[in-house]
């Protein structure tokens, strides 16, 4: 069976400083450079308008990621790679296609890369990732701890797939229903299941490294280095990536100066596919490691129901509306089942809604959970805290709809 799963991948970079004796080296930077200068001298190209950099150029910790530095033009060619720089599947002459989700043969190239080290043409580029981009992003690389509270509070038990520890007494509570992401921990056993690699740290790394910044079966230096945002958020589109010509990044919009340049991991067009409905907040998490900020998109499989949630924006549609209650702060934009959510659909929506919100009060306090490090606690929480708001926007916004006519008519009749 062939998997197209078209993984658009990149992630927000990490800030990672490191102190020298004399003075602070801000390793991004100097990876970002160097990159840059393998891309110019590979006969890539870079738009000059672009600057790799902390937000804020004063705080060293402060996120790092791309910029337009000048104002930029819709369509605008942003960045083009020499497909001779992207580590892919085809230096195999005998590979015919992914069998599996996680294509084996991009791996096996990034180790051998990774284990020529300064011999290899992409030593700048596994070089800045294994210095920049530790393991443990993504939940399936996540401590025991954090992994077996997420599959909790997912699937109703601490005991995950491929734990080796006892858990005691762990059974599913009666009644519990499993939210998304599917197989939240997908990737752990991946590489060893399908590829038939080992647990050797490099090359889980190598793997996991894939599915965090590969699209599918392709590593593209520097066109994986945008920050994800859907929506207005996104000014970014690129080319074919699986037809062996060099990717290029364009603008998709008209983009100021100052703004981070973003792209997005799953409503990509064309080199997505059927990403933009199967794939939405649940799976990012899963595959990316973070909690996506507005718009979002959820996907209950089981329901059929789906929808897309974002802010309500001020009359301009510039700045999100911001005195208004949490729930009229939001809307759903979109729903992306077949046939309209019904009274059925909404009862479903509710029995997820209260199961979160228990989660939230009874399981997820942090004093039962000391041994969770901090950043895997607090993206579980946040994680359930979005679900919580999503599915309370998508309930109200089916009533509404079944019944504001009623409401309408009730109140013609009262004003008669
Ligand atoms: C770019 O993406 C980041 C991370 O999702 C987000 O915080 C930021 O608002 C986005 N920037 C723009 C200009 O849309
Ligand atoms: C940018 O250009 C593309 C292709 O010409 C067009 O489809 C799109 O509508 C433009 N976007 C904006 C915001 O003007
Ligand atoms: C929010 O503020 C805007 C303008 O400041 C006003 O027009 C609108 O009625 C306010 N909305 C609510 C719900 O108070």
């Amino acid at each position: 069976m062939k998997f197209h799963w078209i993984l658009s991948t990149l992630f927000l970079l990490n800030s990672s400083c490191v102190a020298d004796d004399s003075n602070v080296i801000d390793l991004d930077k100097q990876h970002s450079e160097s990159l840059i200068n393998w891309l110019e001298t590979s006969g890539g190209y870079f738009h000059p308008a672009l600057e790799m950099r902390r937000i804020d150029p004063e705080n060293p910790s402060s996120h790092f990621g791309m910029f337009a530095n000048h104002d930029i033009k819709n369509n605008t060619r942003l960045i083009q790679v020499p497909y001779k720089m992207t580590i892919n599947a085809d230096w195999n002459p005998h590979y015919e296609g992914p069998e599996s989700p996680m294509t084996c043969e991009t791996v096996w190239n990034l180790i051998a890369q990774i284990k020529k080290g300064k011999e290899s043409f992409h030593y700048p580029y596994v070089h800045y990732l294994q210095d920049t981009q530790p393991p443990g992003i993504i939940p399936s690389a996540w401590s025991h701890e954090g992994k077996r509270l997420l599959h909790k509070v997912l699937t109703g038990t601490y005991k995950y797939p491929g734990s080796l520890a006892q858990e005691e007494e762990d059974k599913i509570p009666e009644g519990f229903i499993e939210l998304p992401p599917d197989e939240p921990l997908v990737w752990q056993n991946e590489w060893v299941e399908s590829c038939g690699g080992n647990d050797d740290p490099l090359e889980q790394y190598a793997a996991l490294a894939l599915i965090n910044r590969g699209w599918d079966d392709i590593m593209i230096p520097l066109i994986d280095m945008q920050s994800h945002r859907n929506g207005k958020y996104t000014n970014t589109r690129h080319n074919a990536l699986h037809e062996g010509n060099d990717p290029i990044l364009y603008a998709s919009r008209d983009i100021k100066a100052g703004e981070e340049i973003n792209t997005s991991y799953n409503q990509c067009g064309h080199d997505c596919g059927g990403r933009t409905d199967i794939y939405g907040t649940p799976e990012i998490l899963r595959d990316y490691g973070f909690v996506e900020q507005m718009p979002q998109s959820w996907n209950f499989w089981e329901l059929d129901l789906g929808f897309h949630i974002d802010y309500v924006y001020e009359d301009d549609g510039g700045r999100p509306v911001q005195n208004r209650s949490r729930k009229e702060s939001y809307e759903i934009v979109a729903w992306t089942n077949e046939e309209d959510a019904d009274e059925n659909d909404m009862d479903l929506l509710q029995e997820r809604l209260d199961q979160t919100r228990e989660t939230l009060d009874e399981i997820l306090s942090r004093d039962k959970h000391q041994d969770v490090p901090e950043n895997e606690y607090n993206i579980i929480v946040d994680y359930m805290e979005n679900m919580e708001l999503a599915l309370e926007v998508a309930i109200s916004t089916i009533y509404d709809l079944l019944y504001e006519d009623d409401e309408e008519d009730i109140r013609n009749r009262e004003e008669l």
